[in-house]
């Protein structure tokens, strides 16, 4: 991710969460030299667009996936497991033996993203997100 990618990441941003990024805290993951961001880009009806992206931390062997989106229009068709599995190879690069993540309770697409990754709920933070409580999902590299 770029800053000239930014634009775009915000549009699926607020489409997708109830309390979305705001442009500085992407500004900021960028510069953020323990965080990796990534777009994916799809050609779709003979145009190329910026259709997912993730961010995560890598920090002394472990992953933390901070966001991950996909373009609500280009949902259902394997983009965000495309995204997904190429990211779990380059934190196997970076020496990451375990990768967790934080998703809400209710929010079932994403929990059966991560499960078909192998990913296991390992506990809930209460109250996490302020209106809902969060499971922490964790995989073994
Ligand atoms: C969760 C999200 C990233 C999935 O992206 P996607 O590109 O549609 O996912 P894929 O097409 O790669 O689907 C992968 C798996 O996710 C699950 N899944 C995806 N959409 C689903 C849905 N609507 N309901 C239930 N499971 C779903 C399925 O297990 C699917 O595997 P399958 O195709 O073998 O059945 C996308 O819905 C999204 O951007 N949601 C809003 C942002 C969000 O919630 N991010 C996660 C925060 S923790």
């Amino acid at each position: 991710m770029s800053s000239g990618d930014i634009e775009d990441v915000l549009r699926i941003e607020k489409a997708s969460f109830h309390k979305p990024w705001t442009r500085a805290m992407f500004e900021g993951e960028i510069k953020n030299p323990v965080s990796f961001a990534y777009t994916l880009r799809v050609r779709a009806g003979g145009k190329e667009e910026l259709a997912a992206y993730i961010v995560f931390w890598i920090v002394h062997g472990e992953a933390h996936i901070l966001n991950i989106a996909v373009s609500p229009a280009l949902r259902g068709r394997g983009v965000a497991s495309k995204l997904l599995s190429l990211m779990l190879q380059v934190m196997k690069r970076n020496m990451v033996y375990e990768v967790f993540l934080e998703v809400r309770v209710s929010n079932e697409a994403a929990k059966s993203l991560y499960r078909k990754f192998g990913f296991r709920e390992a506990f809930v933070r209460k109250n996490y997100y302020g209106d809902e409580d969060a499971i922490v999902m964790v995989l073994d590299l």
